[in-house]
């Protein structure tokens, strides 16, 4: 049977209403502050619709954009300035950043209270102790499409494929808060096929097009596919387009439930940057 496909468009678009409603409510002007530095075309997407997404629910955004020969000194005096100003309620530092400038150094320098991208040590050491924190926003996007699936996770077998700091790592964290059995499987993972085959939930992070193939998902799991990658269309050619890391059509006749790509994490990702946004504007710093 074919899957339900996960509109995270959708769900991304209510949430962003709610919010709007609330800032309005409330006469709340939450402010976030974007920093890309470089030209990396990708980014350069990313950030244009993080800006623009706050301020169509009512928040005030500042998009600073800096050279990409621009000292990681020069980046820490921008963020020391960002963390002084009471306007500011969020902090983002687009990623990648250029060689010259150790990203960690730049992370640790965000006000944790400011780190909308929960990134931080200490909102990911709070995150793994279970404690209140800014949660990462793909992760977090990841289990709302997740609970849209099935809302009872308890003891589910969940493999999140791929160990990054932004999404394998912290939603491994909150898949074992929700009483899931997890896997975090990566490169170097013997039969990855094998570790697929016996998952519930399926979350593919690995940004790689087409890597997770239909035969390895297990009839009625919930896949969940965050990989972004831009390939040559054979369908229409000089032209690009977005595929995920799961071999959709595949998959989608054996999973229960799949998120497209676009359409899927892509929109959840920025609608829960505002929610973290919005919280630190409220001062509430979320919960784990
Ligand atoms: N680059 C890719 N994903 C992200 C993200 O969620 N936040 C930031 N700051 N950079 C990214």
């Amino acid at each position: 049977m074919a899957a339900r496909i996960i509109d995270g468009a959708a769900v991304a678009k209510k949430l962003r209403q709610k919010m709007a409603e609330q800032i309005a409510a409330q006469r709340l002007t939450p402010g976030l502050a974007v920093v890309l530095v470089g030209e990396n075309p990708a980014s350069q997407v990313y950030v244009r619709n993080k800006g623009r997404a706050a301020e169509e629910i009512g928040m005030k955004s500042w998009t600073h954009t800096l050279a990409a020969e621009t000292t990681q000194a020069q980046l820490l005096d921008l963020i020391a300035k960002l963390n002084r100003d009471p306007a500011v309620h969020g902090i983002l530092v687009q990623l990648p950043l250029p060689k010259q400038i150790d990203a960690q150094a730049v992370i640790a320098a965000i006000d944790p209270a400011k780190d909308v991208d929960g990134f931080h040590p200490i909102n990911a050491g709070k995150l793994s102790l279970g404690l209140p924190a800014f949660v990462p926003c793909t992760p977090q996007g990841c289990m709302i499409l997740i609970r849209e699936a099935e809302s009872n996770l308890s003891g589910l077998k969940a493999l999140v494929l791929g160990r990054s700091n932004i999404v394998g790592k912290p939603v491994a964290q909150l898949l074992l808060q929700a009483d899931c059995t997890v896997t975090i499987a990566h490169s170097r993972t013997k039969d990855l096929a094998e570790e697929c085959r016996a998952a519930d939930i399926l979350v593919a992070a690995i940004g790689k097009p087409d890597f997770v193939k239909g035969g390895w998902i297990k009839p009625g799991a919930i896949v969940i596919d965050v990989g972004i990658n831009r390939i040559d269309d054979p369908a229409n050619p000089g032209k690009t387009r977005l595929i995920g890391d799961v071999d959709f059509a595949g998959a989608s006749v054996k999973a229960g439930a799949i998120t497209p790509v676009p359409g899927g994490v892509g929109p959840m990702t920025i609608a829960c940057l505002l929610k973290n946004t919005l919280q630190a504007a409220s001062g509430d710093m979320g919960h784990a």
